[in-house]
Order: C-alpha cells, then sequence, then structure tokens
C-alpha cells in the first residue's frame, strides 16, 4: 500500500500545485516499502560501504538458506556447502525481522513485550533486520570481549559477518560467494519507511527535501532521529550477593515471557545445547536451586558472563548485555522459576 505524504495537506501544497506544471526530474514519491538507504541517498546522504560485490555464485537466496539453515547449494560442486558452525546457524541468535517496535531505542522491556505480541524469540544477538542501515558493529563493551578482534568489524558490516561466523557461531570461515550472498540477502531485510512510525510532520519535511523543496541536511537530520544506527552493549554483572539477587523484585508473569521467547529457544529439546530446559517441574527446580550458587548453572553466571567456548569444538552460551535483558528482567525469571519450582 502507497502512502502518499501529507504534502498536499500542508501550506506547501500550495506551492507543490503551482509548481506541478514545471518539469521535475528529480521528484520521487516516499512509499511505504522505500528503503531507508535509498531515501539517504535521495536526501544527499552517505552510502553505506558494504555494497554487494557481484561475484559469481553469489544470490540472495543462497545467502537466506546460509543465515537460516548454515547451509546452501555449492555453486562449484554438486550437493551442498560444508556446514558453517556445527553448533548453530545465525538465527540462533539473532532475529531477522524487526523486533523493536520503536527504532529509537534499544529497550529490553518493550522487546520483550514485542516478541510476546509477535510470537518472536528474545535473543542475546541483535536482529540483523536493519543491520545495512547500521554504522558501526560490536559496540560499546564487545570491545572488552573480542579485544582487537573488534577492529576490523567496528566499521566493517562484512568484518563484523566474518568475525560472528568464527567466533559467535564458532564454525567455519566463509567463502567470498557466501559472504556476498549473506550481504545479499541482509539487504534485503533493510529498514523501510513504514517501520520508522515517522509523523506526518516531519514525513513532510522530508518529501519537500526529496522534492527538491527543502533543506536536504536538515531533512536528513529529521530522518536520522527516528531510528539507531548501532546498536549499543552495555555488559553487566550478576549481582554481588546471589541469594539476594538484583534489588528489583521480580514479576513472574514477564518473567514467564523470558523463559519461554529466551531460555527455551535454545534449550528446549536440546537446540542448541546438550542441556534441556522444559517445561517440567524438574526444569524449574534445577534452575531456582542454582540461581543463588557460584557454578556454571546458576542463571546469574551464565547470563551475565555467557559460557565459554572451547574454540571450534562446542556449543557455547552467549551472554546478555543490559540492552538485550536487564536485570529486572532476571529476577522476572527467577520469580517465574521460583513460582513454577514449588
Ligand atoms: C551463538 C550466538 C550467535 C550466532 C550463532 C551468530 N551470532 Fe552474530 N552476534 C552474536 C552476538 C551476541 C553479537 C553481539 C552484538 C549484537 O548483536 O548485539 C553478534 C553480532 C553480530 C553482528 C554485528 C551486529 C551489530 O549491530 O553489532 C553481525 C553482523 C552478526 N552478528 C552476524 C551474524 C551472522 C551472519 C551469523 C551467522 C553466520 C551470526 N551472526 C551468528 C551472536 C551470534
Ligand atoms: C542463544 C542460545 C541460548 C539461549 C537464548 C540460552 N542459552 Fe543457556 N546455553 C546455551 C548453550 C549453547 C549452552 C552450552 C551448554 C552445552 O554445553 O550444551 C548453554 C548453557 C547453559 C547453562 C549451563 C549448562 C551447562 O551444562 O554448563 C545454563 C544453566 C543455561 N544455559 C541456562 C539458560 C537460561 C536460564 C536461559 C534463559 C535466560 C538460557 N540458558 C538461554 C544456549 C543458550
Amino acid at each position: 500500500m502507497f502512502r502518499r505524504i501529507a504534502i498536499f495537506l500542508s501550506p506547501l501544497a500550495l506551492i507543490g500545485v503551482l509548481t506541478a506544471f514545471q518539469p521535475q526530474s528529480n521528484s520521487t514519491t516516499i512509499a511505504d516499502d522505500t528503503s531507508l538507504a535509498e531515501l539517504i541517498e535521495s536526501l544527499g546522504g552517505e552510502a553505506e560501504p558494504h555494497q554487494v560485490k557481484d561475484i559469481q555464485g553469489v544470490s540472495v537466496d543462497a545467502g537466506r538458506e546460509l543465515v537460516h539453515k548454515g547451509i546452501t547449494d555449492d555453486p562449484d560442486n554438486p550437493g551442498n556447502t560444508r556446514r558453517q558452525s556445527k553448533h548453530f546457524v545465525c538465527t540462533s541468535c539473532h532475529n531477522t525481522v524487526k523486533e523493536d517496535p520503536d527504532l529509537r531505542y534499544s529497550d529490553s522491556a518493550a522487546r520483550l513485550q514485542y516478541a510476546e505480541e509477535n510470537g518472536l524469540p528474545f535473543l542475546p544477538g541483535t536482529t540483523l533486520y536493519g543491520v545495512v542501515d547500521r554504522r558501526t558493529f560490536y559496540n560499546d563493551d564487545y570491545e572488552k570481549k573480542y579485544g582487537d578482534l573488534v577492529r576490523p568489524a567496528r566499521k566493517d558490516l562484512r568484518g563484523a559477518i566474518a568475525l560472528c561466523a568464527t567466533e559467535c557461531a564458532q564454525g567455519r570461515e566463509l567463502a567470498d560467494w557466501e559472504m556476498e550472498s549473506i550481504l545479499a540477502y541482509l539487504w534485503t531485510i533493510g529498514i523501510k519507511v513504514s517501520d520508522l512510525n515517522i509523523p506526518e510532520s516531519s514525513m513532510a519535511v522530508i518529501q519537500a527535501a526529496v522534492d527538491g523543496e527543502g533543506d536536504k541536511a536538515a531533512a536528513l537530520e529529521v530522518l536520522e532521529s527516528y531510528y539507531l544506527d548501532r546498536s549499543p552493549a552495555t555488559f553487566l554483572l550478576p549481582p554481588p550477593d546471589r541469594n539476594e539477587g538484583y534489588a528489583e523484585a521480580g514479576d513472574a508473569q514477564r518473567g514467564r515471557l523470558v523463559y519461554e521467547h529466551s531460555c527455551l529457544h535454545c534449550h528446549e529439546e536440546r537446540r542448541y545445547s546438550f542441556f534441556n530446559l522444559d517445561d517440567s517441574k524438574y526444569s524449574f527446580s534445577f534452575l531456582e536451586k542454582h540461581f543463588p550458587q557460584y557454578t556454571r548453572y546458576s542463571t546469574y553466571q551464565v547470563v551475565r558472563y555467557g559460557t565459554s567456548p572451547m574454540p571450534g569444538k562446542r556449543a557455547y552460551m552467549p551472554h546478555y548485555t543490559k540492552e538485550r535483558m536487564s536485570d529486572q528482567q532476571v529476577e522476572d525469571l527467577r520469580a517465574y522459576v521460583t513460582q513454577r519450582a514449588q
């Protein structure tokens, strides 16, 4: 559905009508499915550097399969490629659709609610939807975790994918055609104008600038105020006293959402881990008992530190940053687990 801009209702509309008879070459109507990247370019903004290189074997379909299944047809040989990772696929840890109701904020409480409403998992990695529109990767505290490894990934999406393929997914390196295919797929899940919820007044400013009737730089600033161009990452610690936990009192109702959308995504039927979790009393009692302990079975421990991968050898659990699971949400989970263990 095309949403024409409210320009016809604004004072600018008059000018629009008066100039409508003059030839206009640079005018585009912004539609719901106009991509953010396209719009930035029409406002004179800088195009993202990670355009797809046209090399042999590259396709969106291959990229989609690599991200969702970890394998695809090998263009050079009959049959499939080798699995990218023995343990994971990209979607073990990343969504590929919009996961934040308002793209201006990285807010774990709003995201969990949105996950419940839209049937999405609640994951440690940021969604790959819109990743092509971000300018920096592995932000903030990730430098602490990966040190020098982050440098080539900070400002380079290819570098970020390469780092994640080997470090996060504990898998093999991607061939060039695979990397470009993943990029080609990621470009199909970039941010669309309709996802930004831009109010009509701002949209009119942007449309006017696109039509050559306004200040493009100013309109670009308006546009950029409607989304984050990076995914912030703050590392947190387990509570100093694990018996007491974090100061917040838990809400078991919300804790259920954490359990179902996070823990079960990976642990139900040992999907990505040998450690099984389900809806049984056994699971809840186990988690409850270990919550306050100083062991690898403590939820405080695994949520804040993750578990350590032994390179290439086994699956590990990635930790959750503050932006991906708040202290409050961990306490909510504890309240739920405690309730279900009774
Ligand atoms: C075991 C979990 C896991 C797997 C599997 C995984 N990732 Fe990640 N990935 C992460 C985490 C955690 C981050 C940290 C930054 C973030 O996303 O918040 C990350 C970061 C990224 C980033 C940078 C995002 C940003 O905005 O900073 C990209 C791009 C990425 N991963 C792509 C991939 C691709 C492609 C695959 C599959 C080949 C993959 N990842 C597999 C957990 C994972
Ligand atoms: C992205 C996938 C993923 C998510 C989400 C996840 N885990 Fe894990 N978890 C793992 C993996 C992989 C391991 C490694 C254990 C193994 O060897 O199989 C693990 C390990 C653990 C362990 C330690 C088990 C051991 O054998 O050392 C506990 C406890 C645990 N997870 C609890 C949780 C809880 C509670 C949640 C929800 C807050 C959760 N996990 C969410 C993937 C995940």
